[in-house]
């Protein structure tokens, strides 16, 4: 049996990478898709329904996919360094793979808005991190202007390997159910990631789609067909940070979940094209609601995931309920970043009773007896 060695290696053929290129891997990918078992509701609607745990990967969120093609594109050019404005995730990915890499990593982050998890990441891993009094808006426009000046390559997912990388992940969900699901539900932010998927799934199914940095509908790789179809986009926002509900950018945008709390999504005609191409749509959520369905899947599956990630969850449930998500549907949500990431939001959400007692036999017993079900 071969060893996996990360995606790149996995997916060579289908990625633009050369043979002479040196790859920058932590091993990341072929995360678990984990098929929900214990909500009431997709029982009852007949619904399979799987969640991608992308909090698998080796940083503990998707970003590790496009940042290893990032970063092994940017060290064959010469790059030295790489540059990122991030609300967490991308700044704790970008600091990994520049450490695998030996080169520095500059990230740009929101003062008082990332989750400690993800600010812990990367100052351990030695990443020059930059607080601007801004928020993420305003540190992608910061990048753009400052890489025009200085030696550094953007590693946002403007940089069209990042979504070339991320794509796999709607590889691997068609390779493991030995099909495309019917329906794909994601958080949406940036915007980048919605459009990776729909890149990858359009590869699949041997369709031409628009992807970034190549002409539109060309294939430089392989793009051999291996499914018929392609599931509907589903796209979810926080309620404060929902341009893609309003029809324009939003500025000053506020959500509970971090991660996403951006107004001026940098991938908005690749994800409106996916979107429409796909027949699929964009729904909000409150910052209530994505905590609740937050809880619900760690309460009901044991599976942990930062509150941005809750709401593709939070998606699915709402249109299955609905019935705008039809029933016997196969439905995959992305399951973003690990919870561990932000664990102080977590804490402050979760009602489980902290019991305490004298460390006595007698006191713990009692403890367990009160509160078995
Ligand atoms: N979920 C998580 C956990 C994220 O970190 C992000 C984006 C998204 C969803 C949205 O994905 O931007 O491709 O639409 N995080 C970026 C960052 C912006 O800087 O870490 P998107």
């Amino acid at each position: 049996m071969a060893i996996y060695t990360g995606l790149i290696d996995h997916y060579r053929a289908r990625l633009p990478i050369d043979d002479d290129m040196q790859v920058i891997s932590l091993v990341e990918g072929r995360t678990a898709l984990i098929r929900l078992n214990n909500i009431p509701l997709i029982i009852d609607k007949g619904i399979e329904l799987y969640v991608k745990f992308e909090g698998l990967n080796p940083t503990g969120s998707f970003k590790d996919r496009g940042m290893t093609m990032a970063v092994t594109r940017a060290v064959s050019e010469g790059s030295r360094a790489i540059i990122c404005a991030s609300t967490g995730n991308t700044s704790a990915s970008a600091a990994a793979y520049a450490a695998r890499a030996g080169i520095t990593a500059f990230v740009l982050i929101p003062e008082g808005k990332i989750a400690l998890g993800k600010l812990a990441q990367a100052m351990m891993k030695g990443a020059v991190v930059i607080q601007i009094e801004g928020n993420y808006d305003d540190g992608m426009r910061l990048v753009k202007e400052v890489a025009a000046e200085a030696p550094v390559s953007i590693v946002n997912s403007i940089n069209p390997y990042r979504l070339q990388g991320q794509k796999t992940a709607a590889f691997e969900i068609v390779d493991e159910l030995g099909r495309a699901p019917d329906y794909h539900c994601l958080p949406v932010g940036n915007a980048g990631n919605i459009s990776a998927y729909w890149i990858g799934y359009s590869e699949y199914a041997g369709e031409k789609t628009r992807v970034l940095a190549f002409a539109e509908g060309e294939c430089p790789y392989n793009c051999e067909k291996q499914t018929d179809t392609r599931p509907k986009m589903l796209g979810y926002q926080a309620s404060g940070a929902a341009p893609f509900l309003r029809g324009a950018f939003v500025d000053g945008p506020e959500t509970v979940a971090t991660a996403i709390r951006i107004g001026h999504p940098q991938s908005w005609d690749l994800a409106w094209h996916a979107s429409r191409e796909s027949g699929g749509w964009f729904d909000e959520f409150s910052d209530e609601e994505i905590l609740a369905t937050q809880k619900l899947l760690a309460e009901k599956e044991g599976i942990f995931c930062e509150p941005a990630s809750a709401i593709s969850l939070a998606g699915a449930l709402r249109d299955i309920r609905s019935g705008r998500i039809e029933k016997q549907s196969c439905v995959t949500c992305t399951l973003t970043g690990h919870g561990l990431k932000d664990p102080d939001t977590a804490i402050q959400q979760s009602s489980a009773p902290v019991i305490k007692t004298a460390a006595s036999l007698e006191q713990v017993k009692r403890a367990i007896l009160d509160n078995i079900s």
